[in-house]
Parts: C-alpha cells; sequence; structure tokens
C-alpha cells in the first residue's frame, strides 16, 4: 500500500473519495439524529444546514442560546422543513457538558453522529470554571468528557460516528504534560497548537479502543483547511485579529466549503474509523475532501494513552472501553 506525504505534497492517499467529493453525494439523513457542538456560527452551522437539507435531524449545542436562535431561524427561512432542536452546551464548562448529556439521557434522545466541532483560537489566557486552560478545556477536554458521556447513546445509533474537528495546526502541537494550565509558560499560538494535536490524539486513540472492543462506533477526524469564520476575530486580538479579518477576505475559502471534511466524515458510507479527512488543494488549505495524514506526534500511541489518562483524572468521565492492545 503506497503511503502518502505526511503534509502537503498531496500525493492521493488510500480510499480516498473518488473525484470531488460535494454535498450533492450526502445520502439520505433521514431517520438520523445528529449533535454538532458550536452549531451557531462557521463550520458548525454549515455542516447542520446541510444534514437538516438532507433530512437528519440536528441539534444545535449551542453555549449562547439567543445566537444560536438566529442561527436556527436562518435555517428555517432557508429551508422550512428543517428538523431543528436547540440546546444549550457551554463545552468549556463541564457542569454544562455533563448537563447537556444528562438531558440527552433524559429525554431518550438516540444519537447517531456527534460532530465534536466548537472551538476557540489565540484569546489571551483564560481559564475555564474548573480551572482548566480555556483553549484545551474547550477544544479538547469538553469534547473527551461528551463524547464519553454520551457513547452508551451513540451505541443504539444507526451507523453511529464520532467527528472531531481538528486543524493543520496539529502538526506544531506538543503536549505541555508538565504545564497544561500554562501557568509557567502560555502562548495563544501554543497552546491553540496543543489543543488541536489534542484532538487528533484522541480522535485516533478512540478508534483504536473502539475497534479493539468491536464496538459498533466508528472515529473519525477532520479538518477545514482554511474557512472564512469568527475564528479568527473572535478570540484573536490586536494584529493578528487584523491579519485574521485581512485573511478571511483575500485567502480563504468560505464556511460552506471548509465545512466538507467534516460533512464526509459524518455521512459518507465509504469513511472508515481511523481517517483523517482534509481538504486536497494548497498544502490541505483548500478544497475537497480527501484522506490525509496526521502529524508523526499525533499517531504516537504512548502520548495518546496519557493523553487519555489525564483527561479522565481532569474531567472525571471514564470512558467504558478499554485501551487497545
Ligand atoms: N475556520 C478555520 O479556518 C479553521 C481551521 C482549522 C480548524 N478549525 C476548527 O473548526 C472548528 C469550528 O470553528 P469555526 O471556524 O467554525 O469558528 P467559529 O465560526 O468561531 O465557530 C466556533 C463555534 O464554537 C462555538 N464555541 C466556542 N466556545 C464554545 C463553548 N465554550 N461552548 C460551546 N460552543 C463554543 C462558538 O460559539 P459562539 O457563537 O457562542 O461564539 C461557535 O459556534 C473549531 O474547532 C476550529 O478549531 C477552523
Amino acid at each position: 500500500m503506497t503511503r502518502p506525504a505526511r503534509f502537503g505534497i498531496m500525493s492521493r492517499m488510500p480510499n480516498s473519495p473518488p473525484g470531488r467529493w460535494t454535498t450533492a453525494r450526502i445520502p439520505d439523513q433521514a431517520g438520523r439524529t445528529a449533535i454538532i457542538t458550536g452549531a451557531s456560527s462557521g463550520l458548525g452551522l454549515a455542516t447542520a444546514e446541510q444534514l437538516a437539507r438532507h433530512g437528519g435531524h440536528v441539534i444545535l449545542a449551542v453555549r449562547d442560546l439567543a445566537r444560536g436562535e438566529r442561527a436556527a431561524a436562518a435555517l428555517v427561512a432557508g429551508q422550512p422543513g428543517a428538523s431543528l432542536q436547540l440546546r444549550r452546551l457551554d463545552v468549556a464548562d463541564l457542569d454544562s457538558v455533563r448537563e447537556f448529556a444528562a438531558g440527552i439521557h433524559r429525554d431518550g434522545v438516540p444519537v447517531d453522529l456527534l460532530v465534536n466541532n466548537a472551538g476557540v483560537m489565540f484569546p489571551p489566557r483564560r481559564l475555564s470554571p474548573q480551572g482548566h486552560e480555556l483553549q484545551f478545556a474547550t477544544n479538547h477536554l469538553g469534547h473527551f468528557a461528551l463524547t464519553g458521556l454520551l457513547l452508551d447513546r451513540l451505541r443504539a445509533g444507526r451507523d453511529p460516528r464520532v467527528v472531531t474537528v481538528s486543524s493543520s495546526v496539529h502538526r506544531s502541537g506538543r503536549i505541555r504534560f508538565d504545564d497544561l494550565t500554562g501557568a509557567r509558560s502560555y502562548s495563544r499560538f501554543g497552546f491553540y497548537a496543543q489543543s488541536k494535536l489534542a484532538n487528533v490524539l484522541f480522535g485516533l486513540e478512540l478508534h483504536r479502543r473502539l475497534g479493539a472492543a468491536g464496538d459498533p462506533v466508528r472515529s473519525l477526524l477532520a479538518h477545514p483547511g482554511y474557512a472564512a469564520t469568527r475564528l479568527q476575530t473572535s478570540g484573536p486580538t490586536g494584529l493578528v485579529r487584523l491579519l485574521g479579518r485581512l485573511g478571511n477576505r483575500l485567502v480563504a475559502q468560505d464556511a460552506a466549503t471548509g465545512a466538507l471534511p467534516q460533512l464526509y466524515a459524518a455521512t459518507d458510507p465509504d469513511a472508515r474509523s481511523g481517517q483523517f479527512i482534509g481538504p486536497d488543494r494548497l498544502f490541505e488549505s483548500r478544497g475537497h475532501p480527501t484522506v490525509v495524514r496526521p502529524a508523526r506526534a499525533a499517531e504516537d500511541t504512548a502520548t495518546a494513552r496519557r493523553l487519555w489518562e489525564v483527561s479522565e483524572q481532569l474531567t472525571g468521565v471514564r470512558f467504558d472501553v478499554p485501551a487497545g492492545p
């Protein structure tokens, strides 16, 4: 089997979708329920729109209900038959994650798809309500906990999948096990990259554990390349925010295109557990979904296991899937 280049020089990965994958290839989603975190804007909203357009029931998990209501109203205006539900979830707050998951259990909501999409990028150092660094808490820990708490609901789903949204920036990341809160040294970029590396380590470790246990749930990863969303302007400040605004205008692809990799991972019958899906052009910055290779550090199973154990300790959520062989 040919191994593709790790990054940049795109030789086509085995099992990549043939041709240009577009939303026209999304299978009928009728009867499927998806939870999308951070569905109030950007890629989450674009993902919700497509899943609803193809007949799925979509739970928009948002931290700001007013913003969520505006997003849902816009979706319904575009597609009056859309089946949507709004639920509050602040993924940076583990109490909110538990409350959200308890609500899903209490209401007996079936879950076929969980898209771990919400994210923040480059904020000044801040701590979550439980004292975790905000980017690590939002992008990784909250989604780790949410996945663990919903795994049994997913097992009851049809073709159940967990799609975790990372970034090509994960390639610059390293996990600072000795300073996860950034108390000793914090860099906005370094901690974003850490959180996005954690996404890939988690998604791949989940895949290995589920596979070893013969579990029906698939774990996939996706990244959008560079898409114009609020990400580049809501967290950063000063010059970086200005550059983000310019980049969004001049360089980025739109959110609908950026969402294609996560939509492929979420819906395509040929998408396999453990795959990482990203765009196929210009050093994975834009284009149509293809299978991409994670950074070597993201494939390190010892780091993945250590991160898993630390994440269980920090969140208090234990998965009922044992470590793989
Ligand atoms: N855009 C890109 O070029 C790019 C590149 C690589 C990776 N990504 C990844 O793509 C994902 C989606 O980002 P985006 O580009 O769509 O940015 P976005 O437009 O800023 O969307 C991020 C979403 O996450 C939500 N969110 C932030 N903190 C949250 C919290 N504590 N609890 C619940 N929701 C929260 C935001 O809610 P509010 O509306 O309340 O702020 C928003 O809906 C992120 O994981 C990001 O790292 C994006």
